[in-house]
């Protein structure tokens, strides 16, 4: 049976109600409890983009909403912007009234607006600056909003589940960007699977396959803000992940979720025909193989940025058995008690303040750090044509290859503070087989 929505796997699925279920009495929001009077929430954004905008009016937006239906009387001040090219504060600056002595710019500008203890942190810097960014602000203290992917390197990777599991230990709120995971057809699906409603998922297949949306003029970067600025990043695997982690980490995170866990292994291949400026393959497949109660699962992963080709975004699992006729979920789907409203943008943001307030922790960062994790499983398997374990990228480096766990993509987001850059190269791509 196939089924086109979204579902969690059981061991995943555990993660989720062991982070999403514990409550905690009072957590501290601006020295006093979420459930008391202290209902005033600084926000920190760092990386006013498309994204990093949208998601800041989205979480003023989630206040009101939340206000409005529930009298939740919370009360938003946006007291910071961070952004490389500084300029680009200026369009949520001027709109939500920050003062202009607190729109910081450079690389290093995230460390000033730490510095005036947001209580919480809104992320959408490009993706290698993620874990930087993430680990301070869970070291000062801040909930954090952070948007996919969340790495581009394993060691990236590795940073943000540590700091995850800081924030836990902290009882820091940390919501990401997979906002699938905030969708109720989404979690609807998973909780049926949770609960034997198709029986076990047996196989699977992904995909973000779109047109094009690369720039085709080559860029030749020799300045920072070739790469950081608006943009730019997006043609860099140093600095996107490629479009298999930056795009497809999507439907990977929905795999993940659904099968319960992340794969065992990867194999895949890819390529780049079309594309002149950057050094981001234009198509990757991969064959992911997970390992779930002694059995193996299959998923194929596929992404392409392509003009005039089969385009389809989504994800589709064969299970077990088709859903009963009379089959009834025992407990309400996971934030169904919460106002809906505007999407999985819209909603991811309802239901972190809905959750703050309520003192029901809520932590994201290992379900996002393991999406992000199988993009880069898959890519590296593209990029070394070769077949990849999980353990030897996340868990320990392997004696046959310790540099698939060691590697850390250059330019590193702390080159960018020091400014000691290695600058990539036009059209300079892995090729399987010859470069690791
Ligand atoms: N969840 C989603 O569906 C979704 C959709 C779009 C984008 N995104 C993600 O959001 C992030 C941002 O994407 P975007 O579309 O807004 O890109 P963008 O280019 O519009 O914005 C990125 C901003 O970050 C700034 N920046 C660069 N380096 C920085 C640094 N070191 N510190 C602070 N700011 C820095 C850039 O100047 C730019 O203003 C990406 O990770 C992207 O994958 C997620």
């Amino acid at each position: 049976m196939e089924n086109r929505e979204q579902r969690p796997s059981r061991r995943s699925f555990m993660k989720s109600a062991v982070a999403a279920g514990t409550a905690y009495g009072a957590f501290s929001i601006l020295g006093t409890t979420a459930k008391g009077a202290g209902k005033k929430i600084k926000v920190g954004l760092v990386g006013c983009g498309g994204r990093g905008s949208g998601a800041v009016m989205q979480h003023m937006t989630a206040a009101k909403v939340l206000n409005d239906k529930l009298n939740m009387g919370i009360e938003i001040e946006v007291v910071a912007l961070a952004d490389f090219d500084q300029g680009r504060c200026g369009r949520v600056g001027k709109r939500l009234k920050v003062p202009q002595d607190r729109w910081f710019g450079g690389a290093k500008g995230y460390h000033k607006l730490l510095d005036l203890k947001p209580d919480i942190m809104l992320t959408a810097a490009p993706p290698v600056f993620r874990p930087v960014h993430f680990k301070a602000a869970i070291e000062a203290g801040c909930h954090v909003f952070m948007e996919k992917p969340v790495a581009v390197d394993a060691a990236g990777v590795r940073t943000i589940m540590e700091a995850g599991k800081l924030a836990e230990k902290k009882g820091l709120f940390v919501v990401a960007g997979t906002q699938r995971r905030h969708q109720q057809g989404y979690n609807q699906t998973a909780q049926e699977i949770q609960e034997g409603a198709y029986g076990r998922v047996m196989a699977g297949r992904v995909a973000w396959n779109m047109g094009r949306i690369f720039h085709n003029n080559p860029m030749n970067p020799s300045k920072p803000e070739d790469l950081c600025r608006g943009g730019n990043w997006q043609l860099w695997v140093e600095m996107s992940g490629d479009h298999i982690c930056e795009q497809h980490v999507h439907n990977l995170d929905v795999a993940n979720w659904y099968i319960g866990t992340h794969p065992d292994n990867a194999g895949g291949f890819g390529h780049r025909v079309l594309r002149k400026a950057g050094n981001m393959y234009d198509f990757f497949s991969a064959d992911l193989e997970y390992k779930v109660d002694g059995r193996s699962v299959y998923v194929h992963s596929m992404c392409r940025q392509v003009g005039n080709c089969w385009n389809w975004v989504g994800e589709q699992f064969t299970y077990e058995k088709s859903k009963p006729k009379d089959f009834k979920l025992s407990k309400p789907v996971c934030y169904s008690e919460i106002p809906q409203m505007g999407g999985g943008h819209q909603q991811e943001h309802i239901n972190l303040l809905y959750y703050m307030m309520k003192g029901k922790y809520l932590n994201e960062a290992q379900s996002v750090a393991e999406a992000t994790g199988t993009a880069i499983l898959a890519r590296d398997a593209a990029f070394t044509g070769q077949r990849l374990r999980w353990d030897d990228l996340f868990v320990k480096p392997s004696k046959k290859n310790p540099e698939l766990f060691n590697k850390q993509l250059k330019p590193t987001a702390l080159d960018f503070e020091t400014g000691n850059i290695a600058y990539p190269k036009d059209g300079d791509i892995y090729h399987p087989g010859k470069k690791a």
